[in-house]
Parts: structure tokens; C-alpha cells; sequence
């Protein structure tokens, strides 16, 4: 059975058929495809974009979700094995997964790291047991990555662009004042260069660099197409000819679970913020975030308003991307 909880292990050329089947729904979004067909959406974070996309898309393809919020209107799910389950999770997902595999064809979780230790979080332990005890496919909403948001940006890149190939993508932190996910960011590097682009990484300082696994995929689908993968913490250098601009905030992962000790550190980076002046060193670069975005913190309302942001097209594509993928998961 085919899961889909990270871009790494899917061939370019199946995403590349999903991106195009999402072309196509957007061109004609009510197809009866997955007439009678359900899904369940597992919220273990909030949500306005993934939420609504997904009840929306179901329903525009003919079936039916069912949204859960564990531990609000659904009971905690425990996901150690072997366990005394004498806490608060009241069902473990042994059964969870497995009772909700005999009411829906799909499940679908969103569930963030807790922020404690980066070398459990990095397991992404709750969406693989889904996954381990499902007996349908499991999609990956946002948990360590987040592969439809990388859909969604690579469609919107392409309509815009053409062809990818060749282009400099350039993800660069901005400062936040909390310590967030790297799911988006690990995701950027993910599906940029998996899809031929040139590749910067631009953050503060080595700190800031993302997890090795991450890297290490981008340097090996890269230079798989003769394309590169640079860290640099210089801003000119960076954004110089830069065709693409992809903004995220994360939290520095040597102090996972210690952020106020990175607080200091970090405060003295809200220069990173993306403005017109960086942006005027670039090819006359597109702009794009995954949303939600804190205006005048990340980037400028100049910049996010200009017509070289993507942000809504990227918004508006997880509706197309999230359709084709349940149509794939689900028909093929
Ligand atoms: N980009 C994204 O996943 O948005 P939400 O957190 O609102 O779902």
C-alpha cells in the first residue's frame, strides 16, 4: 500500500503527473472521482489552509471527511508500544488507525514536533504508526515536512515559470519570535531540488542549518542533475540573481527544546526579513511562503503585495495538488 508521508521516496516523474493532473482539476474542479469515498483529517495542530483544502477538495470529488481533533473532540491517542496506559491518552493507535481504516479510504494526519528532543521529534513517530497500522493510505498534512505544501509550490512555480530547471531557489530563514517547525523549510529543500533547481540556503548562521537528512537529500538529488546545493549566510551573495525567493522561520535545531537560550541570538537576525532592497538583486525573483505569515516581521507587505508573490497561487494550488493526490492514492 502507498503512503504518502514525504516527497523523498516519490520519483519526480509521479510528481510531476500529480502537478499536472492538478492542472487539470483546476481547469475543472467538480469531477465525480471519489464518489462515496472518505477521509479522515487528524488535527493534532491547527489549521486554516490544510483544513478547509482537504474538506473541500473531498467534496468536489464526490466523497466525505471527517475532521478530528485528538484530545479535543476525539480522545489522546498514546503511540508507545508496550506502554501502562494509565496517562491521559485514553485509545492507542493500534486501534485508532485500525478502526478508522474500516470507515475511510484515507487518512490523512497533521502533527507537529513537540519540541523537546529533536532526535525523537526527527522520527515523526506519530504519522509513521498511523502509516505501520493503517490498513488505508496515510497522507502527510504537515508533521516533519510538509509534501502537499511542496506540490502546491512547485505548481505555482511552474505556471509561472515554465520549467524549473536550472532556476535559483533560494530558501532563506527569517526571523520569527518563536521557535518554529522546519517542516517547510526541509520541504523547500525537498522538492526544489528534486526538481532541478539551483539551490541556496540562506540563514544566519551554521546553527541554523537544517537537519543532515534533509540535506543530504537535496545534495544528492542536486547533483544527480548537475545542479548545486550552497549554504551561505550572506544576504547579497545570496539573493544576488536569485529567480526564486522562499521565505520560512525555524528554530535553530542545536537548541531544540532550550529556545531561550537561542532567543538572544536570534533577535539580533530580524534583518533577514525579505524587503524590495534584497529583492532588487534578484532575477526579478518570484516571492512565495507557505502561509501563515507574519506581515513586516518576514517580509514586507511591499513585497508580499507585489505582483512577483505567489502566496495565494501557492495557497489556492494545495486544493488542486491535495485532489490529484487523493485521486492518485485512491485510482491507481
Ligand atoms: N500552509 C499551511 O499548511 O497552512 P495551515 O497551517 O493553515 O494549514
Amino acid at each position: 500500500m502507498k503512503h504518502f508521508l514525504t516527497t523523498a521516496d516519490w520519483s519526480r516523474e509521479v510528481l510531476q503527473q500529480l502537478i499536472d493532473d492538478a492542472r487539470a482539476l483546476k481547469a475543472s474542479p467538480l469531477q465525480a472521482r471519489l464518489k462515496n469515498k472518505t477521509i479522515a483529517l487528524i488535527f493534532f495542530n491547527p489549521s486554516l489552509r490544510t483544513r478547509s483544502s482537504f474538506d473541500i477538495g473531498i467534496y468536489q470529488l464526490g466523497g466525505h471527511a471527517v475532521v478530528l481533533e485528538p484530545g479535543k473532540g476525539s480522545w489522546p491517542i498514546e503511540f508507545e508500544m508496550g506502554v501502562t496506559m494509565d496517562a491521559d491518552p485514553e485509545e492507542h493507535v493500534r486501534e485508532a488507525a485500525r478502526v478508522l481504516s474500516r470507515y475511510c479510504d484515507l487518512i490523512a494526519v497533521r502533527a507537529f514536533p513537540k519540541f523537546v528532543d529533536w532526535s525523537v521529534d526527527r522520527q515523526d513517530r506519530v504519522i509513521r504508526s498511523f502509516a505501520e497500522h493503517a490498513t488505508v493510505p496515510v497522507i502527510n498534512m504537515e508533521t516533519i515536512t510538509h509534501p502537499c505544501q511542496e506540490l502546491a509550490l512547485m505548481m505555482a512555480l511552474q505556471e509561472r515559470m515554465g520549467s524549473v530547471d536550472g532556476k535559483k531557489f533560494v530558501l532563506t530563514w527569517t526571523y520569527h519570535p518563536k521557535p518554529l517547525n522546519t517542516a517547510v523549510a526541509n520541504s523547500g529543500l525537498l522538492i526544489a531540488s528534486k526538481f532541478g533547481m539551483d539551490v541556496t540556503l540562506l540563514c544566519p548562521t551554521p546553527e541554523y542549518v537544517l537537519d543532515e537528512r534533509y540535506m543530504n537529500h537535496a545534495r544528492e538529488f542536486t547533483s544527480a542533475q548537475g545542479r548545486s546545493l550552497t549554504i551561505s549566510h550572506n544576504i547579497e551573495e545570496a539573493y544576488s540573481g536569485a529567480d526564486v525567493v522562499y521565505a520560512k522561520s525555524w528554530g535553530a535545531l542545536p537548541y531544540f527544546g532550550r529556545f531561550e537560550e537561542e532567543q538572544p541570538g536570534r533577535d539580533a537576525y530580524k534583518h533577514f526579513i525579505v524587503d524590495a532592497q534584497k529583492m532588487a538583486l534578484t532575477n526579478n525573483g518570484l516571492f512565495s511562503h507557505c502561509l501563515p505569515c507574519r506581515r513586516n516581521v518576514k517580509v514586507t507587505d511591499e513585497v508580499i503585495d507585489s505582483p512577483n508573490s505567489l502566496v495565494i497561487e501557492e495557497a489556492e494550488n494545495r486544493l488542486h495538488v491535495q485532489k490529484a493526490l487523493m485521486s492518485h492514492l485512491l485510482t491507481t
